[in-house]
């Protein structure tokens, strides 16, 4: 298990790549995403189409491949990898085998491999981090120490993976790509500049710039390269054997020396330096550096900045004050110091998450990059503790991704209130993204009192879905994607109007159990296939507490502020309660006429009037639609069975018929049926303890402990979602999913049950940092399959949840 060896969270551990393959993230600020293995594997990219080294997915970390290594050619000895990536080091690296002693340090943000050669008195070490500067590259010293009283002699080639373009051609003309490649040889490294940017709906001129060069310590050059990927395997060679390391002949007439250019292959920095006899206490030291630039005289500066031993320690010792620094907002003082230090880790998460997005690790082979619109608010949670000063911009940017129909965009570009139009045609709508806003917003406006960004005015977003994604408008009411009104000028609202669209639009969007429509899906995004008939009666509690909530706050805004609340006179429709024509809402039909009316009228934008409401009468409304919905969930979704269990059903499916309860099968119980009511005050004290017995003996899951998201329905629920494919125990369907788990916890705490609360906070903890079965360094996977291995390490909002609940 890893150990933490200082009071900032560094921590090591040994034989670390036998059993598992654990990952590590390498990134900056400036877009560079990478990440790094205990034998030098992973890859690293800026974006979709930018990858410096080949993309890997989780499969490929066992696989036989390239990986950032320093290979020795060892007189009297032969070949031997300092990062284990030979045939014969693999051979040997169970323990029982006398397998090399390795470890790895990881710190905030970098990360060391040491290992020690089996039968000569070599010990090496590898470490790697990215410059905390504007530039997007990573930078690895190796350093050879001589443990013996006799000098070793070896000839070193550095060997770093080059892809050079976009993750589409991994599989999609790959080989017709290669040909695009124009590798060359400089006297410090490689460089790579494809022809062009391959895309069938238009090739594109490229000029982006794909490096690996390196020096010695004092500055020594190498001889010369191997910059073609097919010459430096060679005939009979492999990734981890490769003939320009293992025959010494054949490398001698493949060597290319600097100016020399290769066309039309894969490509790969493999620098050889010259041989070197290194005596008795002695250590000698190469400098590496490898990274995608907007040219190749940027990749030059940045192999002057970095590569001198004084450079290289200076920008080290940055790396490490950047990330310390920040994290340093949110300190753990408990009686436990190895948990206040894995806190570190977890805090980090969000962060990483703001740079990464939800792709771009190896568990996380999907999606394009950019983030979620429900991650990117969960995440604003932590952000606040984290990086406060951000944050109020990042809230009111993020407001422009709302539509006027309640709903948002979907795909958010990396710049704060970036949103791009769905390129894909999909029109689907997440049920639950109307109210995560409220809760960072509210938390925002609890932690600094700055109520009035309620009033601050935004844009909203539009484009060809309107009416939660019923329609596809041939003329929506916009310019890019910037809502008009219907006299065609740009039509803004404020932060309280937005919130107030969001949970409106949902209120009334109701179905046949006249409870909110599951849609496209909600937190859950594998419950996708109950579009038609299916609800989520989980998230119709959490927009009943947010109504609740959102009377409160205007309740404060008109204690606080003599502004005016001025919304858009269409809204008047929804605000039956507040001086609109009130509904029967025990009548499922009614509220979808009225909710249709507005669509109708809205069309083509909203008329621009804006009428001012009083917070009385606003907030009054929004405590009767509260208060109906914590009525209606409360009485009608109540499901008991004979044994004495009682919780709350969560769904509808496709079918229109209740998803949990007494089933033929067994009992059927999802946990966040239960959190959102507990976390809302719907359930009353009586049902939280029947829901606290139900889920330990329906839910909790003793081998890896934590309550699982569901029971095992055994059935591939084809009228709910593709998580009844899945394999039970694993991710949505019914895994120890750390998000949802996390979010019961809070919920719990609200409750005044610190113990179950705990409990649950406690067991992650334990789950996550017994490294030998988790397969983790520090820090939240999203969830823990049946063996105990935690999975999607690193990018998960569980992260955020668990940082807030602390
Ligand atoms: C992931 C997604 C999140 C989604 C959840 C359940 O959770 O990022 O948007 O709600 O799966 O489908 P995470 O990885 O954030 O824990």
């Amino acid at each position: 298990m890893w150990s933490f060896i200082d009071e900032i969270g560094t921590f090591e551990i040994q034989q670390f790549d036998q059993a598992t393959s654990p990952y590590f993230p390498l990134a900056n600020e400036a877009g560079y995403l990478g990440c790094i293995t205990p034998d030098g594997g992973g890859d690293a990219k800026t974006d979709q189409n930018h990858f410096l080294m080949p993309p890997i997915s989780s499969v490929d970390l066992h696989n036989t491949r390239l990986v950032r290594t320093l290979w020795l050619d060892i007189a009297e000895y032969g070949p031997w990898s300092v990062t284990g990536a030979s045939h014969q080091q693999k051979a040997s690296a169970a323990p029982e085998d006398g397998a090399e002693d390795h470890a790895v340090t990881g710190g905030l943000l970098w990360h060391k491999i040491s290992r020690r050669h089996r039968q000569l008195p070599l010990q090496v070490e590898m470490t790697t981090f990215v410059p905390v500067r504007d530039v997007t590259c990573e930078v690895t010293r190796v350093t050879i120490r001589n443990l013996g009283r006799e000098n070793v002699t070896f000839t070193p080639t550095l060997a770093i993976p080059l892809y050079g373009r976009s993750a589409d051609s991994i599989r999609d003309h790959r080989h017709v790509t290669s040909l695009l490649h124009r590798a060359w040889v400089e006297e410090i490294g490689v460089f790579l500049r494809p022809t062009m940017s391959f895309d069938e709906r238009g090739h594109k001129p490229n000029t982006t710039v794909y490096a690996v060069t390196a020096v010695e310590e004092h500055g020594g050059l190498p001889v010369g390269a191997f910059p073609d990927l097919d010459r430096y395997i060679g005939e009979r060679g492999d990734a981890e054997a490769p003939r320009a390391i293992y025959d010494a002949a054949y490398a001698e007439r493949v060597l290319s020396e600097p100016g020399r250019l290769v066309e039309g292959c894969e490509a790969i920095g493999a620098l050889r330096f010259p041989s070197l006899s290194l005596e008795p206490d002695q250590e000698h030291s190469y400098i590496a550096m490898a990274g995608i630039f907007p040219n190749a005289d940027e990749a030059r500066s940045a192999h002057k900045l970095f590569t001198s031993p004084g450079a290289f320690q200076r920008e080290h010792r940055e790396n490490v004050g950047f990330w310390n620094e920040k994290l340093d907002s949110v300190r753990c003082n408990t009686a436990d110091s190895r948990f206040d230090l894995w806190m570190r880790w977890v805090s980090v998460q969000p962060i990483l998450r703001r740079l990464y997005g939800c792709s771009f690790l190896p568990h996380h082979d999907y999606g394009r990059g950019g983030r979620g619109w429900r991650d990117l608010w969960q995440d604003c949670l932590a952000l606040l503790l984290m990086e406060p000063q951000r944050v109020r911009h990042m809230l009111l940017s993020n407001f422009a991704g709302v539509r006027f129909d309640g709903t948002n965009a979907t795909i958010i570009g990396t710049e704060p209130g970036e949103f791009i139009a769905d390129r894909n045609n999909i029109t689907r709508v997440w049920m639950d993204h109307g109210a995560w806003p409220l809760l960072a917003t509210l938390l925002y406006v609890d932690q600094t009192g700055d109520v009035e960004l309620l009033l601050e005015e935004q844009y909203y977003f539009s484009d060809r879905q309107w009416a939660r994604a019923q329609e596809k408008l041939d003329d929506p009411a916009s310019s890019g994607t910037i809502l008009h009104t219907h006299r065609g000028t740009p039509y803004s609202g404020s932060v309280l109007e937005h919130l107030l669209l969001q949970h409106l639009s949902a209120f009334f969007h109701v179905g046949e159990n006249n409870c909110i429509r599951l849609e496209g899906a909600d937190w859950n995004d594998a419950l996708d296939m109950a579009p038609d008939r299916g609800e989520s009666v989980a998230f119709t509690g959490l927009y009943a507490a947010n109504l609740r909530r959102l009377g409160e706050i205007v309740g404060r805004l008109a204690e606080r502020s003599s502004r005016p609340i001025l919304i858009a006179e269409e809204i008047l429709q929804l605000l039956d309660r507040c001086g609109g024509d009130p509904l029967d809402y025990d009548d499922p039909d009614r509220k979808r006429r009225r909710l249709q009316e507005f669509f109708d009228n809205c069309r083509h934008g909203p008329s621009g009037e804006r009428v001012a409401v009083r917070p009385e009468a606003l907030q009054e409304d929004l405590r009767q639609k509260s208060e109906w919905t914590e009525r209606h969930i409360r009485h009608n979704e109540w499901v008991e069975t004979s044994a004495g269990y009682g919780w709350f059903n969560g769904y509808y499916d496709n079918t229109g018929s209740r998803v949990e309860g007494r089933f033929p099968s067994g009992n059927r119980m999802t946990l966040t049926g239960q959190v959102f009511q507990v976390m809302s005050g719907i359930a009353t004290d009586e049902q939280l303890d029947r829901i606290l017995h139900s889920a330990q003996d329906h839910l909790w899951d003793p081998s890896v402990g934590g309550y699982r998201l569901n029971t095992d329905f055994r059935e591939v629920k084809m009228d709910l979602g593709r998580c009844f494919g899945f394999a039970y125990g694993h991710k949505e369907n019914g895994a120890m999913f750390s998000h949802m788990a996390v979010m019961f916890a809070y919920a719990l705490y609200r409750r005044y049950r610190p113990h179950e609360a705990w409990r649950i906070l406690r067991t992650i903890y334990s789950a996550a940092s017994n490294s030998t079965t988790s397969g983790m360094y520090p820090g939240i996977p999203e969830y823990f399959d049946p063996n105990g291995r935690g999975l999607y390490c690193y990018l998960t909002g569980s992260a955020s949840w668990y940082l807030l609940t602390v």
